[in-house]
């Protein structure tokens, strides 16, 4: 489909890339920011989630060069420090670990040394929003640099790589969820992820019957990587409760993950739980209402995604504890005003809240989003509707724009 606004903002980058770099043939890649309908946290139990992307999201402009060194420009940031190929990425600022990064894993899955390369970035994503900006920055440089290097990555491959980053090099022990819906999304279409096989399939969003419309609050997640690494740890534990006290599985075997996990295995062991209970309940939950509103979704169901989609806010919330004062305001603002669902989304610990609202009312809606917000908490909310939903891709030197 024609996209004249995506080819404005690549030719734009690659005018950027020129005036950093010099002239001469690039290749430009592109990757969505996504906004995850359902099923937060529990991507890195083996899960399963529903994301979607969505029509922001960033570009990455490379070139190969020939002398081993990697130059990096991203706009709005600066220019790093040249790297050589095969040198630490060290403590550099967070955007650089990333493009350094994947320009580490990209290289060594090259055939001989690549000879490094001159990147640029630049994009339209609210950075720490909750909206997957890093996956979308990475993605969009693994992209880019295995172009420009010749060397053939697959969208589970690429993924995958673009979260060993996200581990190693910026220390957040993420799921999987961002990087496969940044990778693999499709226009028109959500992504249903089983985060243990990594099979996905793609489910039509009817968006005639509800847009997507996302509210940012505002409110940074500086504390989201820590509060992260805490609830994953806690869930990893409370498997392994589970498993010891001869938890199964189907296959007979203990429990690896509180994917295989029922909530009667839960009452069972509530008490050696303990305070694990609520959160490996959160997860067990949000499991099967993530399978429930997929389905509802691929039916048209878009009230039944909506009740879904409540509960979800709430078990993050009550038995999570992802959520904060602002994104509560907004989530009952939003259903005060009518709306089929509203839920935070991602993360949390602020960022953004995903909601579903009839196509012929977003407007009043958002005012009366807007107004409640600023009203209750002094604050501002960046509201917008998902105006399409954008695929990673990337365009050959030549290629339009
Ligand atoms: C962040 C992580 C994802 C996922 C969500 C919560 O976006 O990067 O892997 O865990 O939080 O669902």
């Amino acid at each position: 489909m024609p996209d004249a606004d995506l080819d404005r903002q690549r030719a734009a980058a690659r005018a950027a890339h020129a005036d950093a770099f010099g002239p001469g043939p690039t290749w430009a890649a592109y990757a969505p920011g996504r906004v995850n309908l359902i099923g937060d946290h529990t991507d890195y139990t083996g899960g399963w989630v529903l994301p979607m992307t969505i029509h922001r999201g960033t570009h990455a402009v490379a070139r190969a060069r020939t002398d081993g060194t990697v130059r990096a420009v991203a706009e709005g940031y600066g220019t790093a420090a040249p790297l050589r190929l095969g040198e630490p990425v060290g403590d550099r600022p967070l955007w650089q670990r990333y493009v350094l990064g994947v320009a580490r894993e990209v290289a060594a899955r090259a055939d001989g040394p690549p000879g490094g390369a001159d990147v640029l970035t630049t994009g339209d994503m609210p950075i720490g929003a909750g909206l997957s900006s890093s996956a979308s920055l990475a993605v969009a440089v693994g992209l880019a640099l295995a172009a420009a290097w010749d060397v053939e990555i697959g969208e589970t491959e690429m993924a995958l790589l673009a979260q060993h980053v996200e581990h190693v090099d910026a220390g957040v022990n993420c799921g999987i969820m961002d990087q496969v819906a940044v990778r693999s999304g499709r226009a028109g279409h959500a992504v249903l992820l089983d985060c243990r096989s990594l099979a996905h399939r793609a489910v039509p969003v009817p968006t005639d019957r509800a847009a997507v419309v996302i509210v940012d609050s505002g409110v940074g997640r500086s504390l989201a990587g820590s509060a992260y690494n805490e609830r994953r740890a806690s869930v990893e534990r409370a498997a392994e409760v589970l498993a010891e006290r001869g938890v199964a599985g189907p296959d007979g075997a203990p429990v690896a993950s509180l994917r295989d996990v029922t909530a009667a295995d839960l009452d069972a062991h509530a008490d050696a739980l303990g305070d694990l209970l609520p959160r490996a309940r959160h997860v067990v939950t949000e499991n099967a209402r993530a399978v429930a509103a997929a389905d509802a979704l691929a039916a048209g169901d878009v009230a039944e995604v909506g009740r879904r989609m409540a509960g979800s806010h709430a078990s993050l919330r009550d038995d999570y504890d992802v959520s904060g004062p602002e994104l509560d305001r907004l989530v009952a603002l939003a259903h005060a005003a009518g709306s089929f669902g509203s839920r935070l989304t991602g993360a949390g610990f602020g960022g953004c809240t995903v909601n579903l609202v009839r196509p012929d009312r977003v407007e009043a809606w958002t005012a009366a989003v807007r107004e409640g917000y600023r009203r209750e908490t002094g604050r501002d909310a960046d509201v917008f509707v998902v105006r399409q939903n954008r695929e990673a891709g990337v365009a050959a030197p030549g290629d339009p724009a």
